[in-house]
């Protein structure tokens, strides 16, 4: 029979961590005497970040005392005390390799059912002063679980904990988190897991993306978005071989291999990237294929900005016959399968992802319903119009929302455009899109979380809704309380005398300096957006692309991702690098 031996509760408070304040409530305290645990939290108890932790699912954290004694001997630790782990209830029995997934129990007057294990992050290391317990906890196949409250009631220490039932396919706690975080993910065992209701749906998702993962493909595709390897391992020669003007300040580049070879397929919505000599070193710069997925040759289109550094140079010096530096196509925002309605919607050069994905649509789709729907400022700077609208002509269910904000005189109601004015809430409406479309969008920051989140008013689900922003991407920082975003600058103090590392979308090259931990730590000390959780090497969650050049792991991840990406928490370079951050 297991027992509660202690029920802890704490609310979330501010805590100082390297320089930054984290909201937190991993700090628990074991209380005396019955309290009342309800369908989200016990009284008095709360969670700092609902992102990762709490809710519904995860109302309840539950750790052995087995635990504490075999970290106590691990760790060679003393100090450990009931609720150390974050945990609610510390009990005696309920070890994570019997418990199963499913399993319900009485707990004094309440009925809890597990549902899912415990996902460990960067705070239980706070909590332990120990960095790596993430990792350590998965390791070692001790991570504890959550509970889901099925009838609310008292509890108390002391209490006996009754099983009342075996969840479906048995699956415990420790084979499950086993499954999703260990290398050897079996397919039959997610198809298992996903016959288990109780699961939470973050695991089942996690589940789906593991039984779709290709034979072969190296990664996690249960932790993060699976895509093929690259093409080619760094940069390779390529060569201009036409250049064409699309408008006043947008022109695009035809690139062949240097022997007329035909060049590895991408998948429509991939970019490329270029690196380019520039006055203070490298220029390494990102650009869209707008071409013909599956051409011999690819094309990019390219807007100079005003002073921007790369589109000035290949202004200046595009021309058939130049030798440009380039990384394989890469990126998941992509054309995904399937048959349903399809939302291509983008402003100025935000196009040229978007018109990959409806020449794939034209050359193998063509009977597919399609919303081609694009912004820009008048008939000067509308992209690719007569190539869109020959390819929409080829699409007998397309459906086409031109906006120009300022119509020149010239420009012709109904013909060159459809509207005047920006892409607005009421034009998105009066589309009349079915809630299965699937909607692909590419333009500014601030636009897309408009569109974004009136697409989700419209009923739209949001794994249908995918963006590629041409910058930096938003940052993850679990729990740290906002700050003043600066733009990305050199770290502050003496210049690293280590490899050069270039973080292509902030567009910032900087040596890497050994005082870091990480790149991880090094991209924080720069300002570069960066997505984390664990700190060390389970979760995935800062998986990046690595455009080119090698790492070495400290400590080693407990699975390594995908061929071309990295994992910044728990890496350093070994040579110059080129990132996608
Ligand atoms: C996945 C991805 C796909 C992309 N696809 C495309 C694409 O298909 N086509 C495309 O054109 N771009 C694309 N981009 C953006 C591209 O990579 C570059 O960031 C962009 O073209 C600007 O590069 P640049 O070197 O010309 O400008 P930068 O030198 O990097 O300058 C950036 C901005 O700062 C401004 N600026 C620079 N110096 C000054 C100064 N002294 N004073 C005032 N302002 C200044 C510039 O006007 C510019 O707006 C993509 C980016 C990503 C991440
Ligand atoms: S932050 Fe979890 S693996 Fe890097």
């Amino acid at each position: 029979m297991a027992t509660l031996l202690t029920v802890s509760v704490g609310l979330p408070k501010d805590v100082d961590w390297r320089g930054r304040t984290v909201h937190t409530g991993v700090w628990k305290q074991p209380v005396d005497g019955p309290v009342m645990l309800r369908r989200l939290n016990l009284d008095g108890d709360g969670q700092g970040d609902l992102g990762g932790h709490g809710g519904e699912q995860r109302a309840v954290l539950v750790y052995q005392q087995d635990s504490y004694r075999y970290w106590a001997k691990v760790l060679g630790r003393d100090d450990l005390l009931p609720g150390q782990f974050g945990e609610n209830f510390t009990v005696d029995g309920l070890p994570d390799d019997e418990v199963c997934v499913g399993d319900r129990y009485r707990v004094g007057g309440a009925v809890v059912e597990v549902t899912q294990p415990r996902v460990t992050c960067y705070r239980v290391g706070m909590r332990m002063n120990e960095p790596q317990m993430a990792a350590l906890m998965v390791a070692h196949h001790r991570p504890g679980f959550y509970l889901r409250v099925i009838t609310e009631g008292l509890v108390q220490a002391g209490d006996e904990i009754v099983k009342l039932s075996t969840g479906p396919e048995a699956m415990t706690v420790a084979e499950l988190d086993a499954l999703l975080y260990l290398p050897g993910h079996s397919r039959a065992d997610a198809a298992r897991a996903l016959r288990i209701p109780a699961l939470s749906p973050g695991w089942q998702a996690s589940m789906r993306g593991l039984l779709d993962q290709a034979d072969g493909q190296e990664g996690n595709a249960g932790l993060e978005t699976a895509a093929a390897p690259p093409a080619w391992a760094g940069f390779r020669p390529l060569t201009v071989t036409a250049l064409d003007e699309e408008t006043r300040d947008v022109f695009s580049l035809h690139l062949a291999a240097a022997d007329g070879s035909p060049l590895p397929a991408a998948l429509p919505g991939q970019f490329l990237t270029l690196r380019l000599p520039g006055p203070g070193g490298p220029l390494v710069r990102s650009y869209s294929l707008s071409g013909t997925p599956g051409d011999a040759t690819y094309r990019i289109s390219v807007k100079q900005e005003p002073h921007g550094a790369a589109g000035t140079y290949l202004r200046a010096n595009a021309r058939p016959g130049l030798v440009v530096e380039v990384a394989a196509p890469r990126g998941t925002f992509t054309l995904e399968s399937g048959d349903g309605p399809v939302l291509l919607l983008s402003a100025g050069i935000g196009a040229t992802p978007v018109l990959a994905m409806l020449h794939a649509l034209v050359a193998s789709q063509p009977d597919r319903a399609v919303w081609w729907v694009h912004g820009a400022r008048d008939g000067s700077e509308h992209v690719f119009a007569a190539e869109s609208r020959e390819l929409l002509a080829g699409l007998p269910h397309a459906h086409v929302h031109i906006c120009y904000s300022r119509p020149a005189p010239q420009d012709r109601p109904d013909r060159d455009f459809t509207s005047a004015g920006r892409i607005t809430a009421d034009v998105l409406r009066g589309l009349g899109l079915p809630p299965d479309t699937s909607a692909y969008l590419c333009g500014p920051t601030e636009f897309m979380q408009d569109v974004t989140a009136e697409l989700g008013a419209l009923g739209l689900d949001a794994g249908r809704v995918h963006s590629e922003l041409f910058g930096a991407q938003a940052g993850l920082t679990p729990g740290i309380a906002a700050a003043q975003a600066r733009p990305p600058h050199a770290p502050e103090g003496a210049p690293g005398t280590g490899p050069a590392v270039s973080f292509v979308r902030s567009g910032l090259t900087v040596p890497w300096s050994p005082a870091y931990g990480s790149l991880l730590e090094f991209a924080e000390a720069c300002d570069v957006p960066v997505r984390w959780s664990c700190r060390t090497g389970v979760c995935h969650t800062c998986v990046s692309g690595l455009l080119s050049g090698q790492v070495a792991y400290a400590p080693e991840p407990v699975e390594e991702p995908g061929d071309g990406n990295l994992l910044i928490c728990c890496s350093e370079p070994t040579t110059e690098l080129a990132l996608d951050l």
